[in-house]
């Protein structure tokens, strides 16, 4: 199993921008296999969503379009090969769902609140497979007790009966029953409490040995990342950054931005102490960052030189076999 990305680049027309555009993904490279978490990693505003929603053309329409790039799944199980973006329309329904699945930040705004979530899943069956309402009833329910959710006691439950860790698994449940190859986990957890985080997180964990699932999964925070992970995806204003093992990435970070990062994640911290003010990245993520002419970090960069205005950083320097770093200076 593999889902390859490559050069992909997604454009967007930000409202009220008199037709000016930003590439709100910029020359994405990516790959992972089956039994992989991939995490991608960036602050607030850089893309991850975007690029997340345009591996299943999910990307909003009316604002932006996929204008180059390939998405290749290779799915040995539902024996099926083929790329996402070259796709026709009426064809994606057979790949969400069935060959890779979505799970978003927020159940509540994912699940119906007026439709019972047993009903909810079952519907995802029915789309795909033809199968029995009562036999659909039972793979519903061992789906909701594999995520941890008493499946026969919540079937008829509503969304806003259960708890906001609980609506999560149910989402899990929803995107797993169909047993696709690949899982996109949009901050997952972020809408979570510690505990419950936790959990959820543990969840993925188990499913993806269980079902040698691939995952991508996009977070903004790096502890995160670092403990669920097995490589890493530094992502800023549109562009991988830095890209690796995801322990060589925290224990070694090469490009200015994962170092500024982890500088700024006080458990991670090599400098912090006690008493001493937390690091912050000077400066915010702006439109303009996205802009082409000139490295995209630069405004905030502390090892920025007048070359990374004039020379265009364009491509990744390999630094090993799976390292990737797109600084001039590294
Ligand atoms: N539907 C939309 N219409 C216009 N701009 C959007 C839309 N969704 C996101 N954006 C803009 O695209 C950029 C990237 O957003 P997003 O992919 O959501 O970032 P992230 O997930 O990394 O926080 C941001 O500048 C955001 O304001
Ligand atoms: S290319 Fe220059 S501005 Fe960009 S990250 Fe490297 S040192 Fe900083
Ligand atoms: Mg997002």
């Amino acid at each position: 199993m593999n889902l390859e990305i490559k050069d992909l680049t997604i454009r967007l027309y930000p409202k009220k921008s008199g037709g000016r555009y930003i590439n709100v993904v910029d020359s994405v490279d990516l790959n992972i296999k089956g039994g992989e978490i991939a995490a991608i990693v960036g602050e607030s505003g850089s893309g991850k969503s975007f690029l997340g929603l345009s591996i299943l053309r999910l990307n909003p329409p009316d604002v932006s379009k996929i204008v180059s790039g390939s998405v290749k799944i290779k799915c040995l199980e539902k024996n099926d090969e083929l790329d996402i973006i070259k796709l026709y329309r009426k064809d994606l329904p057979s790949v969400r769902g069935r060959l890779i699945s979505m799970v978003f930040q927020d159940p509540n705004t994912s699940l119906n609140p007026v439709i019972k979530i047993g009903e909810q899943i079952t519907e995802a069956i029915f789309a795909h497979e033809k199968v029995g309402k009562l036999e659909a009833k039972e793979i519903a329910i061992s789906y909701l007790n594999r995520m941890n959710v008493d499946g026969r006691a919540r079937f008829n439950s509503y969304p806003h009966e259960l708890s906001g860790g609980m609506r999560q698994r149910v989402m899990i449940a929803m995107a797993m029953v169909l047993n696709p190859c690949f899982l996109i986990a949009d901050e997952p957890t972020t809408a979570l409490d510690v505990t419950t985080s936790l959990q959820v997180l543990n969840l993925i964990e188990k499913i993806r040995l269980e079902s040698n699932l691939g995952v991508i999964f996009i977070t903004h925070d790096l502890s995160i990342a670092k403990n669920i992970s097995d490589k890493t995806y530094v992502f800023y204003a549109g562009q991988v950054m830095e890209c690796g093992k995801t322990e060589e990435i925290i224990d070694n970070p090469l490009h200015p931005y994962t170092v500024s990062l982890i500088k700024s994640v006080p458990s991670l911290s090599k400098d912090y102490m006690q008493g001493q003010r937390l690091f912050t990245i000077p400066g915010y993520l702006t439109n303009d960052d996205f802009m082409p002419g000139k490295c995209r970090f630069y405004s905030r960069c502390f090892k920025k030189g007048k070359d990374c205005l004039q020379n265009i950083p364009l491509s990744l320097n390999k630094i090993n076999s799976e390292r990737f770093v797109r600084c001039l200076k590294v």
